[in-house]
């Protein structure tokens, strides 16, 4: 909207702003701070004259709006990470309605996030000054409201309360760190935080307990462990992805990267494709992307070994820069063809969750386009009787060129693979209580 007004403005002022100073205004702008309007507006005439007023961090005006700016952005991202939705039933309807408390003006800003995560329920979030639903279709502003249009409890607080136990890692705890990244105002409206004063207080103990088991560290493989890895399950003749010619990705490549793991694992983690690296040494998510990964499951408390490890696309698609191979994606065609011996690893082994990693991976599983970001981080059940999580490809953490963001993705990417441990413990045969895990789609709201 900003940016409309501004541009058809530019007429008129007979100068044109860049893309930089929008992004800042439509921060800035957003800020609670009466002051607000002036400041842009200054800032705007001052660029008229000086270009390249932005990158001159120590003038007092810049330095006020990235200031807001960076406030607001907090803001958004608070809101985004710490709302949480209770379940309510009205008219034979379920509605999930929350309430919070943002420092700016930022409830349009922050709401498509919500629109696009949960874009199959039907939900209200009130704030004291404005509120706003989601019809299934559209997103309607209201008035503000109280805090009592929220009910304090519901059903799914003691999922949030067994999540936050889940996650919380004694040895790693840092009270200062952690309640500067989750202020203590949030935590009324957050039902895990009623676990974080036994969870401290039983720190100490839990570290010096795991020490002495040694839980931390990885149990080594055990014959048995070894035994019951597969390369992946044989082949029909005329189908061994080695020799597969249905695309002709698999005449580039050094050989056909197989699944590995467990033949009757519980857990299966998909992927696009093998790597360079994957390529040459045979095995799936060896290189930087496996790394990522592996680092991602053990903070997720999940051992890959006792994973089915695959790819969607068997083999290495890449294109010849100099001496180096450069990853490119394979097609929705492509990742089709090689569907048949994903399709094949899945019957063979029946795992019980599938981990996709991306959407290529996602699309290999169903057989249909995912939007990763709308779909991420909630249990999907297949026909199969299989669940499904989608989950981002370690790759685009990699790729972030910003380490901020890089550090929150990677914390949204460690809380799904903590969903999947938590669906998978609550989803044992020998576990009644099933029904709980239902519930899990709201739990990585968490940003
Ligand atoms: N990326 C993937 O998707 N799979 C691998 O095996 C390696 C990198």
């Amino acid at each position: 909207m900003l940016s409309s007004a501004l541009h058809s403005g530019t007429h008129e002022l007979g100068f044109k702003v860049s893309r930089r100073f929008l992004a800042l205004a439509e921060e800035a702008l957003l800020h609670r701070e009466p002051g607000r309007f002036a400041l842009m507006y200054r800032l705007l005439w001052r660029l008229r004259a000086q270009p390249g007023l932005l990158d001159d961090a120590v003038d007092d005006d810049v330095w006020q709006a990235t200031r807001m700016a960076k406030q607001v952005h907090r803001d958004i991202h608070k809101m985004h990470a710490f709302l949480r939705f209770k379940e309510v039933s009205s008219d034979g309807e379920t509605l999930w309605l929350a309430w919070f408390e943002p420092d700016h003006h930022i409830l349009e800003a922050a709401s498509s996030h919500f629109a696009d995560r949960f874009a199959s329920l039907k939900w209200s979030i009130f704030t004291p000054e404005r509120s706003v639903s989601w019809t299934g279709a559209a997103l309607v502003f209201g008035p503000g409201a109280s805090r009592e249009s929220v009910p304090e409890n519901d059903r799914m607080d003691e999922h949030w309360r067994t999540y936050y136990r889940s996650i919380f890692n004694p040895a790693r705890l840092k009270v200062a760190a952690m309640t500067k990244e989750m202020p203590k105002k949030y935590w009324r409206n957050m039902p895990e935080t009623r676990e974080i004063a036994g969870l401290v207080r039983a720190a100490s103990g839990r570290t010096q307990t795991m020490i002495a088991e040694g839980i931390t560290a990885p149990s080594p493989m055990t014959a048995v462990e070894e035994r019951r890895r597969v390369s992946a399950p044989v082949p029909a003749p005329g189908e061994d992805p080695a020799t597969c010619a249905r695309c002709p990705i698999g005449a580039m490549t050094t050989q056909a990267v197989y699944g590995e793991g467990p033949a009757d694992a519980r857990l299966m983690i998909v992927g696009e494709q093998p790597g360079d690296q994957e390529d040459l040494a045979g095995r799936p998510f060896v290189g930087p992307a496996g790394k990522v990964l592996d680092d991602a499951l053990r903070h997720a408390n999940l051992d890959r070994r006792n994973a089915y490890v695959t790819n969607a696309v068997k083999h290495f698609k890449f294109e010849v820069r100099g001496k180096r191979r450069l990853h490119k994606s394979p097609s929705a065609a492509e990742i089709d063809h090689c569907r048949w011996w994903l399709n094949r690893e899945r019957a063979a082994v029946k795992p019980k969750l599938i981990i996709a990693l991306g959407g290529s991976a996602a699309r290999g599983v169903t057989g249909r386009s995912f939007a990763v970001g709308r779909e991420r981080g909630r249990i999907i059940p297949l026909v199969d009787g299989a669940h499904l999580l989608v989950t981002v490809h370690p790759s685009y953490l990699l790729r972030l060129p910003d380490e901020n963001a890089r550090a929150q993705e990677t914390e949204k990417f460690i809380s799904d693979l903590t969903l999947a441990r938590i669906w998978l413990s609550e989803n044992a045969e020998d576990n009644p209580a099933h029904e709980a895990a239902r519930g899990c789609d709201l739990t990585s709201v968490s940003g």
